[in-house]
């Protein structure tokens, strides 16, 4: 059976560009391959992170997941740093990467600019993100298209190794999903920019954002000029961008959405598009609500780090064994 991994930062509030580029596609991904679902907070803290709100978003991300569809009976799902390999593996792939090659990483110069101090965690962080894939033997990874950079890394390196010592890792492929079809969701005040979890509160919708705040975030966000609502991304990049939002949650196609609304201006596409978006997190927050009793998601995620363990250390130790590093005698 193809294996599917994929991760998720606690660095902020889950935004509807998570659920629409990458968690949507990890739901669908359950019943075709066997799938590990991680929440990376050990990725989370290469930049200064509170800790209480570090605790919480990381439990709350497992809610999340679970909430919006991903059956932890059938997917694994678990926190990175309960599973020690990661780091591991991550140190060991460190000694084969290039400074260079991580020098080159757009996403390092996006989040080192106009820092006074930059962590060398934030540096090696693609590393870190190469070990969780790899550590699962996997074969597609679902991400949106800001990952796409690092997902070239993990390849590389995975390639690099098998190439020195002999067949280690399966080289995985990305599935990206096209841009009108959620790969990148933009920003509600700003369609040049993606949709990010610490962007300015206006910019995004979070999974748990309540009716009323969806609504007036929408009925918010930036319009172009003209009142067509119709997908261009050249000449209408913020329609088109709250075009994508509305095809993908009501799953009518945009020459539907561009018939409806046409010549309807923007007014009354923006307010049945609250309507739609609402309806669609809906259900996920209720489902989340029944998941914040003590002790359940901590039992999953036990219960999940145990069966990611047992993978994972099949294949660190088929990398320790070719580097050359004598096994712990038990
Ligand atoms: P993160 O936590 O920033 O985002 C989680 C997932 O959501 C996707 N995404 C988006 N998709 C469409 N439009 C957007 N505006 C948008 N914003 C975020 C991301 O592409 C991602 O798929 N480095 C990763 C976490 C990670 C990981 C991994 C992913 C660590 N290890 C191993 C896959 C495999 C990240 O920061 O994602």
């Amino acid at each position: 059976m193809k294996r599917v991994f994929s991760g998720v930062q606690p660095s902020g509030e889950l935004t509807l560009g998570n659920y629409l580029g990458a968690i949507r596609n990890f739901v669908s991904f359950q019943h075709e391959a066997e799938c590990f679902f991680c929440v990376v907070d050990l990725h989370a803290i290469t930049v200064p992170q509170d800790p209480e709100d570090l605790y919480r978003r990381t439990l709350d991300i497992a809610r999340l997941f679970i909430a919006s569809g991903i059956d932890p009976d059938i997917a694994t799902v678990f926190v990175q740093s309960h599973v020690s390999a990661h780091a591991e593996l991550s140190w060991l792939l460190e000694c084969n990467t290039y400074i260079g090659e991580l020098r080159r990483m757009t996403q390092f110069k996006e989040k080192s600019e106009g820092r006074e101090t930059v962590s060398a965690g934030l540096f090696t962080y693609p590393v870190l993100m190469a070990a969780d894939i790899l550590l699962y033997d996997t074969d597609e990874v679902p991400v949106g298209e800001d990952q796409k950079q690092h997902l070239e890394l993990t390849r590389d390196l995975a390639q690099r190794i098998n190439q020195r010592f002999g067949p280690v890792f399966k080289v995985p492929e990305p599935y990206i999903p096209p841009k009108d079809s959620g790969g990148r969701i933009m920003s509600l005040t700003d369609p040049t920019k993606k949709m990010a979890k610490s962007g300015d509160d206006r910019s995004s919708i979070a999974l748990l954002d309540s009716p009323s705040v969806i609504a007036k975030k929408i009925k918010g966000a930036v319009t172009d000029s003209g009142r067509e609502v119709r997908y261009d991304v050249e000449e209408k990049p913020a329609i088109s961008n709250l075009m994508v939002i509305y095809s993908l949650c009501s799953g009518d196609s945009l020459e539907t959405i561009a018939d409806r609304y046409g010549a309807s201006g923007y007014g009354k596409f923006k307010a049945d598009l609250a309507d739609v978006v609402i309806s669609t997190l809906e259900p996920i927050q209720k489902r989340y609500q029944e998941l914040t009793e003590p002790g359940v998601i901590e039992e999953i995620l036990a219960q999940g780090a145990q069966r990611a363990e047992r993978t994972a250390q099949v294949v660190l130790n088929r990398f320790r064994e070719k580097l050359g590093l004598v096994p712990r005698r038990s």
